[in-house]
């Protein structure tokens, strides 16, 4: 029911960094909520900062939000556009939401959209961040939306590279995302039964990784090797797409699984070979956990501007959707501790 005695705020909603399933099931409960209980207004920024930097916007009401909770990607779009690296960044973003009449902003987004958003309540914008990643690895939060939708990919395709692995007698390389995070690469080799998982969290040694393979033959049942993108060989480097850095600083990661066949093709002689599943774990419709928890965090995030809890990020702790600081949420990376790690270790060449 509305409340009519309420001010009405408009308030602007964008999606910043990789895409993630789950993103339109948060603008839909933002939007729904904060329309048909509170009677507030919205206008979408497109592109992450570059929207509100750049003045560049679309309308976002009820009808722009129906049939899309189960759409992949964002409907606002996305970029990892950091103001802060931009002259008058921070003006220009002021001075659009001014213009545009927008009182508070819900920013959805991971540690970096996150980290803009952290600095610029403290220079006075009202705004309200919500976590997303597929990486899950962000502070406050139990999970991100879009994690369990990217493992659930990763596992059905652990399951059916089993068959080809087994047929050709075959060790197979899978290398899945999470940056400098292990936890995508843990849930999916637990999930799917890898014969070995390789985290970022700890390096590994390829002759170990190679005498885990050898077993597994020995055993008559080809090897799933699952390695994180950003796992690295003892005294090795991290092995990277390319030089290149993003706005945020990031690396861009991508080559360890390749490195790691040609390694256990020559240590064991037989026939080793990569998949590297990339943005298909980013892709496609969310999971029912992923679909309630970003609704969930939608419905929080409205309440929280509706009442004006500025610095705020809504946050799944246990079952509960609760609200921290996002000086917390964005202060460091969570990574998997290496307890979680020694639990998947005991399946490890058996
Ligand atoms: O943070 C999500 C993520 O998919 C990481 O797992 C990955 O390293 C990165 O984004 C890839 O980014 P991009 O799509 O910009 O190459």
């Amino acid at each position: 029911m509305l409340q009519e005695d309420e001010r009405i705020m408009r308030i602007g909603v964008l999606t910043g960094g990789g895409d993630c399933p789950g993103l339109n099931a948060v603008i839909r409960a933002v939007v729904r909520k904060g329309v048909a209980t509170y009677g507030h207004e919205f206008v979408g920024f497109r592109d992450g900062w570059k929207g509100p930097l750049e003045g560049l916007s679309r309308p976002l009401d009820i009808a722009d939000v129906r049939g899309i909770l189960p759409r992949g990607g964002t409907i606002l779009g996305s970029s990892r556009t950091n103001p802060f690296k931009i002259e008058n960044g921070v003006e220009r973003i002021k001075d659009n939401l001014a213009a545009q009449g927008v009182d508070a902003l819900i920013a959805i987004g991971g540690e970096d959209t996150l980290g803009v958003a952290t600095k610029l309540f403290e220079l006075g914008v009202h705004v309200v961040g919500v976590p997303k990643t597929i990486d899950n690895d962000l502070g406050a939060t139990d999970y991100t939306f879009g994690f369990d939708t990217a493992v659930n990919i990763a596992m059905e395709a652990i399951d059916r590279l089993h068959t080809t692995a087994e047929s050709h007698h075959r060790t197979l390389v899978v290398e899945v995302m999470g940056r400098h995070a292990g936890w995508i690469a843990l849930h999916a080799g637990l999930a799917g039964g890898a014969n070995v998982i390789l985290l970022p969290e700890r390096q590994f040694d390829v002759e170990q990784v190679a005498g885990y393979v050898e077993k597994r033959f020995q055993h008559q049942y080809a090897p799933i090797v699952v390695v994180a993108e950003g796992a690295q060989p003892l005294d090795g480097q991290m092995v990277l797409a390319n030089q290149e850095l993003d706005s945020f600083g990031h690396v861009r990661l991508g080559g360890i699984g390749q490195w790691l066949a040609e390694q256990l093709e020559a240590k064991t002689g037989k026939e080793a070979r990569t998949v590297v599943l990339g943005h298909i774990q980013r892709g496609g419709t969310p999971t029912a956990f992923d679909r309630v928890l970003a609704t969930r965090l939608g419905l929080q995030a409205i309440d929280a501007v509706h009442e004006g809890d500025w610095g705020k990020m809504v946050a799944m702790q246990s079952t509960d959707i609760v609200r921290v600081p996002l000086a917390e949420a964005t202060r460091e990376l969570k990574t998997v501790p290496l307890e979680r790690y020694a639990e998947a270790e005991v399946f490890f060449g058996s």
